[in-house]
């Protein structure tokens, strides 16, 4: 058996509940996994809102599309990973458990220099932070604009941008701006006077060329278009409506946006080698417990948990 977090209904955190289920064996190409950590991210609680409609048929809904643990079985027909190999995966079903049976190929070998903790933070952020960077194309000469980038697909954004070479400013609240100095970008608090903000610091870094936002928001939006001549090098994951009107990329599941299946696939391995190199940083705000899944997204559907928040079976 394995305890795991199910949505019980839509609605909010109340909803979650902690139940024992009986744990299949692996199917052919499948593996079976012991959850050392389970990633938490915005589209876990955003499934069970009704945000994305409320078919009872989907319910009881099986939370976590990320974690981190020990291959504990495989299926037929796998050759990699082994058994007791330390492994990551991205995307799963029902992460939030002690066991979980997944995709071997969505599984990568676990990156030597983080927790279990971070390890678990790394994929689904990364992968999207990754689609952002391919789609606007950034490179060294580039002036990156970040929106949300205290954030956990932020903080990768910004470091990917950084390691390309290209010159990154950062949106972010006050609290994090010395974490985003440290990763290599010139922090502006978002808000209020934004863009001028933002026309402050072009003076000194040149035109903004692209504009990454995971922010949502109409500002963020309405600041890039303001600063980012060529629309196809804004992207956003966050803000459909607003990006859809503006005539920028839309990146992720949605209406008329550019899921990237291969470009997130390709970013597994990729951000695996970036992380066990030492190239790229994790930052985990928080751990819970499995009973706790309900406070962990509150604090994400705070929207300034400034990190990754994590379970811990
Ligand atoms: N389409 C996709 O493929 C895809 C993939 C992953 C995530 N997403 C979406 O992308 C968004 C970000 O995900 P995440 O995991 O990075 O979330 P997160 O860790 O909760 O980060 C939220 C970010 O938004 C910032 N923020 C909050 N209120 C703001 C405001 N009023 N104005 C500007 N910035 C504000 C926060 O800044 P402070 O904390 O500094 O205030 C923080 O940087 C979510 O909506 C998520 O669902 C989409």
């Amino acid at each position: 058996m394995s305890r795991a977090v199910v949505a019980q209904a839509y609605g909010g955190p109340e909803v979650l509940a902690v139940i024992d289920e009986p744990v299949r064996p692996p199917g052919p190409g499948e593996v079976l996994l012991e959850v050392r950590a389970a990633g938490v991210n915005p589209s876990d609680w955003k499934g069970y809102s009704g945000l994305w409609g409320t078919n009872p048929s989907r319910l009881p809904i099986r939370l976590g599309y990320e974690v981190a643990g020990v291959v504990l079985d495989v299926g037929s027909g796998v050759e990699s990973p082994a058994v007791g190999d330390e492994v990551i995966a991205w995307p799963v079903t029902g992460g939030y458990a002690e066991r979980v049976v997944v995709p071997a190929r969505v599984v990568a070998p676990r990156p030597a220099g983080l927790s279990w903790a971070q390890s678990a933070g790394l994929l689904l952020a990364g992968s999207a932070a990754v689609h952002l960077l391919t789609a606007t194309r950034v490179g060294a000469d580039d002036v990156v604009l970040v929106h949300g980038a205290s954030g956990g697909v932020g903080r990768l954004a910004v470091q990917l941008a950084a390691l390309a070479g290209a010159r990154v400013v950062a949106t972010a609240g006050p609290a994090s701006h010395d974490d985003l100095r440290q990763l290599g970008a010139l922090p502006v608090a978002y808000g209020p006077g934004l863009l001028q903000r933002l026309r402050a610091v072009a003076a000194q870094t040149g035109p903004f060329t692209v504009a990454l936002d995971t922010a949502g928001t109409d500002e963020a939006l309405d600041a890039s278009v303001a600063l980012v001549a060529d629309r196809g090098r804004i992207a956003t994951i966050a803000g459909f409506d607003r990006g859809r009107e503006l005539g920028v990329r839309l990146l992720g599941n949605g209406p008329g946006a550019d899921p990237g299946d291969d470009v997130r696939d390709a970013a597994r391995a990729h951000l695996a080698r970036l992380a066990d190199e030492g190239m790229l940083d994790v930052t985990v705000a928080r751990t819970y417990p499995l009973d706790d899944a309900a406070r962990a997204h509150e604090d994400s559907r705070s929207g300034h948990a400034r990190g990754k928040l994590v379970l811990i079976p």
